[in-house]
């Protein structure tokens, strides 16, 4: 892994760290000289009939494995998000391993895949508990120690274009992603003035185990990305501010082109 020091010094907090997005950008923030803190609930690989293996395996001891081995420096902490105690000890175990908090992803998301007339209430219960009221929480529990610092920092989550437009059999889903952005944007000007960036980011169709064979209805015309895609937007905006780049929802396929390193920033 070549380090290129774009965090150096930092401390990184990403909940999903285990596969998919989460874990290419654990690997991503190390390599840019973040400390990672990766987060999720899977500690063990799962057996080798499990179904979707290719894109299920992972665990947060492995993307912690990965980035040690690379030269970098991890903490693999098990946390559901659904579970306030455990995001509690999540901020707790950060400061007392690494001593700050300066980034955290909200990147842990499920699928809540139903008509609404067949939608089961554990189901919706679920999503909205993983999507919506886990990141709130999270803020929560890490701002205290973010805000103390008073360095500044960055907050963003991840959210997916189901927010803006119809996807067929995914009412809860789109439903949740358009609350957590709307969460996150609010977010963002309630902690402005300690300069703490917080902001939304859609990583377009990504190959991942929530897409498994790249079947979800309405959505084979956008191109099929792989999960390290998003590296170069989620290492910049991991180093932004609030006096940087706050309160702005962006798509990493326009990172470079409409945001990023020197383009003028829009008004929230
Ligand atoms: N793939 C896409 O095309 C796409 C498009 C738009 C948005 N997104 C969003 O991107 C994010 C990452 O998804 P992905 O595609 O990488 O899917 P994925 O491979 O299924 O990964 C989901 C991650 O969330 C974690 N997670 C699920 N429930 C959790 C819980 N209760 N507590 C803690 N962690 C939990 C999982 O870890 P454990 O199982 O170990 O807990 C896993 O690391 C999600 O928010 C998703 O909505 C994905």
């Amino acid at each position: 892994m070549a380090a290129t020091g774009e965090l150096r010094g930092k401390v990184a907090i990403v909940t999903g760290g285990s596969r998919g997005i989460g874990r290419a950008m654990s690997l991503a923030f190390a390599a840019a000289g973040a400390q990672v803190v990766v987060a999720s609930r899977t500690e063990h690989e799962p057996p080798p009939d499990s179904p979707f293996q290719k894109y299920g395996s992972g665990t947060i001891n492995d993307t912690a494995r990965r980035i040690a081995e690379s030269g970098g420096e991890a903490l693999p902490v098990v946390c559901d998000v659904t579970k306030p105690e455990d995001l509690r000890r999540l901020a707790d175990r950060t400061v007392k391993h690494f001593g700050r908090i300066d980034i955290v992803v909200s990147n842990a998301g499920v699928d809540c895949e139903s008509p609404v007339m067949d939608l089961e209430e554990d189901l919706l219960d679920r999503c909205l508990a993983v999507n919506i009221r886990g990141p709130i929480l999270l803020c929560k529990y890490v701002l205290p120690a973010m805000v103390e610092q008073k360095g500044g920092g960055s907050i963003f989550c991840i959210t997916s274009g189901a927010s803006l437009g119809y996807r067929e059999g995914r009412v809860g889903y789109s439903m949740s992603k358009a609350a957590l952005e709307r969460a996150y944007l609010s977010l963002a000007e309630e902690v402005r003035e300690h300069d703490i960036a917080v902001n939304v980011l859609s990583p377009g169709r990504v190959d991942t185990w929530m897409n498994r064979h790249g079947d979800w209805p309405g959505t084979g015309h956008i191109p099929m990305e792989q999960p390290e895609s998003i590296n170069c937007a989620a290492v910049w905006l991991a180093a932004q501010k609030a006096a940087t780049f706050t309160g702005q929802r962006v798509e990493r396929a326009d990172f470079g082109v409409t945001w990023g390193p020197g383009i003028p920033v829009p008004a929230p």
